[in-house]
This record gives C-alpha cells, structure tokens and sequence, in this order.
C-alpha cells in the first residue's frame, strides 16, 4: 500500500452521508501515515478517535433502524478499530513511539473494513429499502 491512499469509486457505497464520513477517516489515515511531529500525531489521533465514534455510532444505528442482520458482527468489528486506535493514543499518550507499521495497520483495517464489511451493508440497504422508499429518509438523519 503506498503512502497516501486515494479515495475512488470503489470505496464508495453510494449512500450520502456515510460515504462523506467513510471519505473524512481515509484522509485522517493517511495524515496520520505522513505526520512528522509528535504534536501533529497526538491530534491526527484525537481527531481520529473522535470522528471514528460519531462516525460508527451513526452507521451501526442505520444498521439497527434498516434491519440489517449483521448488526452484531460489525459492532464487534467497530469495537475492534476503536480498541486499535485507543491503543495507539494511549501509548502515544504514555510517551511511547508509535511506529509507522501501527499507522499502516489502522489504514489497512479501514480500507478492509469499507471494501468488505460495509460493502455488504451498503448492499443489504439498497435492496431492502429502496422498494419501500426509506432509504432517502433514513440517509437524511445523516445529511
Ligand atoms: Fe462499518
């Protein structure tokens, strides 16, 4: 994986507001991967951690509005990253070195994550709500 990780159309769900969202955690991976300064990182990582939070809590309670059978395993999933990137700010946090193989990973992860796991969400809305016409309203809440 190169150093910057560019957002394309494969990454894309074609829902809104999460896309905006999935597209905010690829930038802030890769700020992360081309930080310099310990300063720089300790808020590349705030910023991550925090937008990771809003970012899942909005996803996983699209999850649980729409049905999605999957809710529980990608739950776990989410939970997963977050422990990784808390991980990472708590040694960061403690004055340790945190190396560039952890910041590779943190981006592996998402990229995995989008492609595969969310892929089968964005897929599984598509096809349960279009018919019924809710998927406009439930990707409002998030606009
Ligand atoms: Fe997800």
């Amino acid at each position: 994986m190169s150093a910057i990780l560019e957002w394309s159309p494969e990454l894309e769900l074609g829902l809104g507001g999460i896309d905006d969202q999935h597209r905010q955690l690829v930038e802030l991976t890769n700020a992360l991967r081309m930080c310099i300064g310990r300063e720089e990182l300790g808020r590349i990582l705030d910023a991550l951690a925090h937008h990771t939070e809003t970012h899942f809590r909005e996803e996983e309670q699209l999850m649980a509005d729409s049905g999605f059978p999957g809710l529980a395993a990608h739950q776990a999933n989410h939970r997963a990253f977050s422990r990784r990137v808390s991980d990472a700010r708590r040694r960061h946090g403690a004055g340790e070195w945190v190396d560039i193989s952890s910041m590779r990973l943190i981006q592996s992860w998402l990229v995995e994550h989008l492609e595969r796991a969310d892929r089968e969400f964005g897929a599984f809305l598509v096809a349960e709500t279009r018919p019924r016409g809710t998927i406009a309203r439930l990707l409002r809440r998030l606009a």
